[in-house]
């Protein structure tokens, strides 16, 4: 299947099987993550946070996204490959359609990048050149300074049309899909029922969305240092590799 028609593959989800999307950021993981079945490996820039130590995603570069979408791409996964457009990289339509080549040349599938109406331009620019763009709209995790913190979104009804409007114009420039990111309930289900495209929901609850995406180190607790609220952990590999750690060390020593 070629990009375009995996892409199509999602958008026609809308309502019907829930899509279960997962980050991800190495070789191995891409490749259990995909023999497993889920539908959508994002290489988010979430990296920076869960992978390369910074307190957030704003330090995070082009380089670092290239490295690890290529390291993805090489599992050849049959789930869509969808690389995040760090911060700085898409600030005109022009600099947004040149990183998202190049993330394409690194092997990313698709492309995502953070807001609403103020991207449109940009996702037009991008989706005419043939390159399938995920939106994402919410809480955007680029704008934690400005922002002062992780803040639920949609709250009033002022909030939840902005958002609406965001996403329209997201879609009409050409979105196959969109994330919701930390959305009350009640405006994510509205959302999700009134937009044309799957939600992708995280932050959001359970089964208000067209699917989920989670973040792989929160589902399998390999980074306890920082876990969203929101999570679904699904296992401890932080006492697992713990565990096995101390019991080497001692064998080693002979304790
Ligand atoms: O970077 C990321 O992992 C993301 C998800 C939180 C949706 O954008």
């Amino acid at each position: 299947m070629t990009a375009l028609q995996k892409a199509e593959s999602i958008r026609v989800r809308k309502g019907g099987r829930r899509i279960a999307a997962l980050t991800a950021y190495d070789y191995p993981s891409a490749r259990l993550l995909d023999e497993s079945g889920v539908d959508v490996l994002l290489v988010g820039d979430s990296l920076g946070m869960v992978v390369l130590g910074f307190p957030d995603t704003t330090q995070v570069t082009l380089d670092h996204m290239l490295h690890h979408v290529a390291a993805v791409a090489r599992a050849q996964p049959q789930a869509l490959i969808v690389g995040d457009l760090p911060i700085h990289t898409y600030d005109t339509p022009e600099q947004a359609l040149e990183t998202a080549r190049r993330l394409v040349a690194s092997g990313a599938e698709a492309v995502k990048l953070e807001g609403g109406l103020r991207q449109a331009e940009k996702v037009r620019a991008i989706t005419e050149a043939g390159i399938p763009v995920m939106g994402h709209i919410g809480m955007l995790p680029q704008r934690v300074i400005e922002e002062g913190g992780y803040r639920k979104k949609g709250k009033t009804p002022e909030q939840a049309q902005a958002i609406r409007e965001g996403a329209q114009a997201l879609i009409d420039a050409g979105a196959f899909a969109l994330v919701l990111e930390s959305i009350i309930p009640q405006t994510a289900r509205l959302l999700t029922n009134c937009l044309s495209v799957p939600t992708i929901g995280i932050g959001c609850g359970h089964g208000i969305c067209d699917g989920e995406v989670a973040v792989i180190t929160d589902l399998l607790g390999s980074y306890p240092w920082f876990v969203p609220p929101f999570a679904r952990t699904g296992a401890d590999v932080a006492g697992i590799t713990r565990e096995a750690v101390v019991r080497y060390i001692s064998q080693v020593r002979g304790d």
